[in-house]
């Protein structure tokens, strides 16, 4: 007996299918994107609300994280929050940002086997403190130790090696304050 090519009705009830069934694997994906966030945020020191946290991102010792209200931290940013990271409320993190309270020893013997190592006394782990509504530009690589003033400014591409006062925008490499923005006292949200 010959062999019948199906028809195209055939094909276009396998073609729905074949649609139904990816839509279905992309909702699921979705769904379990988002319950991986919000258990990773659960993990944290402290997460206050309305945080975003978008995907794809690198979070290393969420227990060592506080996030405050209204925070956003953009798509490709990489936190190690090992010696302490705190970002404060109606903070915007831009993409492809990283945060680091944690580095090493310099000379190759004493850094050896130490890297993520949650060990104080084999890393150099200084805890990071960004203030309330800071906006970090894209790709602002902040150091350990580092602490950042209220409303201050990180342009694009800044390398953040030592405290930066509030209201100031700082760019370059290192980092180095611009001017001071002029915001009123009484400034929330
Ligand atoms: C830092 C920033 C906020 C400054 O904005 P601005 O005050 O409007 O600055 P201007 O564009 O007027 O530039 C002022 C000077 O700073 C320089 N400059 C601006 N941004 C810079 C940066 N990120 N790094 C180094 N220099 C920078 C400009 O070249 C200019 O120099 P010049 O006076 O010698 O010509 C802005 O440039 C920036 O980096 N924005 C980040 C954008 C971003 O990441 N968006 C993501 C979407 S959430």
């Amino acid at each position: 007996m010959v062999a019948h090519a199906p028809g195209p009705g055939r094909h276009r009830l396998l073609f729905r299918r074949v649609n139904l069934l990816f839509r279905l694997l992309s909702r699921l994906r979705r769904e379990l994107d988002a319950w991986e966030t919000r258990r990773l945020l659960a993990l944290c020191r402290s997460c206050g609300q309305r945080v975003v946290l978008e995907r794809p991102y690198s979070i290393y010792s969420p227990e060592q994280l506080t996030l405050g209200d209204d925070v956003i931290i953009n798509a490709f940013c990489q936190i190690f929050a090992g010696a302490g990271v705190t970002i404060g409320d109606g903070t915007l993190i831009s993409s492809h940002c990283a945060i680091s309270s944690v580095t090493h020893p310099l000379q190759h013997p004493a850094r050896k086997g130490v890297l993520y190592s949650p060990d104080p006394a084999e890393s150099l782990h200084r805890p990071v403190v960004l203030g309330r509504n800071v906006w970090l530009g894209m790709g602002v690589i902040v150091l350990p130790g580092v602490t950042v003033g209220d409303h201050a400014v990180l342009g694009a591409g800044a390398v953040v090696t030592a405290d930066v006062p509030a209201r100031a925008v700082v760019t370059g490499v290192p980092a180095r304050v611009q001017r001071l923005l002029e915001i009123p006292a009484s400034s929330s949200l």
